[in-house]
């Protein structure tokens, strides 16, 4: 087995009404002036937004709020949130909402300390601090509340790029899987694929360190199991409890430990899918994907696709499991097709070269760009 560091920051408080604890923690880091910020709204109207303020009231810590962030959040937007917080010396992020929300804040709170924000996602700046961030989650499925990445999208370039750094992990996250019930079904599904897609990239990477393959081929199970309990009744509280917590668990470090960094070949070729049409979600465009790259690569590494295919979804070859897990999509309502995303062929060579503008493709299987047409192509 690999040898490996794990050290994970994040303080996780996990639970029904725990939301009004939020305050108190700010106060505890000596904290008293923050940036609220939010998505879109739903924090208003499913009672999140009121928890959070009351909170920070009742603690006496003042807040300015800034509103608007897209899901795939973008550049232009968090370089206005950045001027607003250097404009108004504010001391910390608090970000409340699902991973997009999370993502700005990361990048503008290790971005306030650059002279340019896109510079750390091109690695043409080092990191060397950060604002606190302080999360509320709403939405699980990114892991983003208990890891140190960020996505953004740069749209003038078309890159949706992330990064890495010790320094954004939040350093206090809130679940309180409830505030869940209010989510559309489509974004529950794309959560539950989010975080079984993460969990698979480290998956397939793996060799031999047997601990992480047994609590990530769990999760896996887990993940599965309680998405589709909350598709028979999305108030389920157990259901989504199990589930958020397994969401969090995809992809704080714990379901990757000596697994050789992960793989991440899909989600690159999806962020280049959402990058060309902002729309998509995350989650459908892994779920279009990644069946399509199993079937593409799996001889390459035969032993650890039959295991996973035999272990977590109980089927006798890989090709079984590919299709169990299609349908299992297309029972979550979930697209498995990149038509259904609205592309057609001839977008193929502009995902293609979207997609390489990144770099190598590729580290079970070093895709060259055919292969990566043959991989859309079965995805079609
Ligand atoms: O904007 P609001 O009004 O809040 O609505 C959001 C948004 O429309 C809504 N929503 C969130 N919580 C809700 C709710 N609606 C009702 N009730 C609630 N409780 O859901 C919509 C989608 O939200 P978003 O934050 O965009 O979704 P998600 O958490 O899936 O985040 C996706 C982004 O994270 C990136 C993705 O690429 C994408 O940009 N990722 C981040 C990662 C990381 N930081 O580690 C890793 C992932 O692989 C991923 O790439
Ligand atoms: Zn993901």
């Amino acid at each position: 087995m690999d040898n490996f560091t794990f050290h994970n920051p994040t303080k996780m408080i996990f639970g029904k009404g725990r939301i009004k604890e939020i305050g108190k923690e700010i106060g505890n880091n000596n904290i008293n002036k923050v940036l609220l910020l939010a998505g879109g709204g739903s924090i208003k109207t499913n009672g999140v937004y009121e928890q959070v303020t009351n909170s920070l009231k009742e603690n006496n810590i003042e807040w300015l709020e800034s509103w608007g962030v897209r899901p795939n959040p973008s550049l232009e937007h968090a370089n206005k949130v950045s001027e607003l917080i250097s404009a108004n010396k504010l001391e910390a992020i608090l970000a409340v909402g699902g991973g997009s929300v999370i993502d700005e804040a990361k990048s503008v709170a290790a971005g306030i300390y650059v002279d340019n924000i896109w510079d750390i996602f091109e690695g043409n700046a080092q990191i060397e601090k950060a604002l606190p961030i302080f999360t509320v989650l709403t939405l699980s499925a990114t892991g983003s509340e208990m890891n140190s990445f960020a996505v953004l999208s740069n749209d003038k370039e078309m890159k949706k790029w992330s990064f890495g750094s010790p320094h954004v992990y939040p350093k206090v996250t809130i679940l309180d899987p409830s505030v869940q019930n209010s989510l559309p079904w489509r974004q529950t599904a794309n959560g539950g694929v989010d975080s079984l897609s993460h969990l698979m990239e480290y998956y397939f990477m793996g060799l031999d360190a047997e601990v992480t393959f047994g609590i990530n081929e769990s999760l896996q199970r887990t993940v599965i199991q309680e998405i589709d309990k909350l598709m028979v009744n999305q108030n389920n509280y157990n259901a989504r409890a199990n589930y958020t917590w397994s969401s969090t668990l995809a992809l704080n470090g714990i379901s990757g430990v000596a697994m050789g960094g992960g793989e991440w070949t899909v989600h690159g070729i999806e962020h280049s899918l959402s990058v060309m049409n902002p729309e998509i979600a995350h989650g459908e465009g892994l779920a279009v994907i990644f069946p399509a790259w199993i079937k593409y690569v799996w001889e390459v590494k035969p032993e650890i696709f039959r295991k996973w295919a035999k272990n977590v979804w109980e089927a006798d070859s890989v090709e079984d499991a590919i299709q169990k897990m299609k349908d299992k999509f297309t029972s979550w309502n979930a697209p498995i097709t990149l038509r259904e995303l609205g592309f057609t062929k001839s977008d193929f060579s502009r995902i293609i070269e979207i997609t390489f503008n990144y770099g190598r493709v590729g580290k079970i299987k070093n895709l060259k760009k055919e292969d990566m047409f043959n991989i859309l192509d079965l995805a079609y």
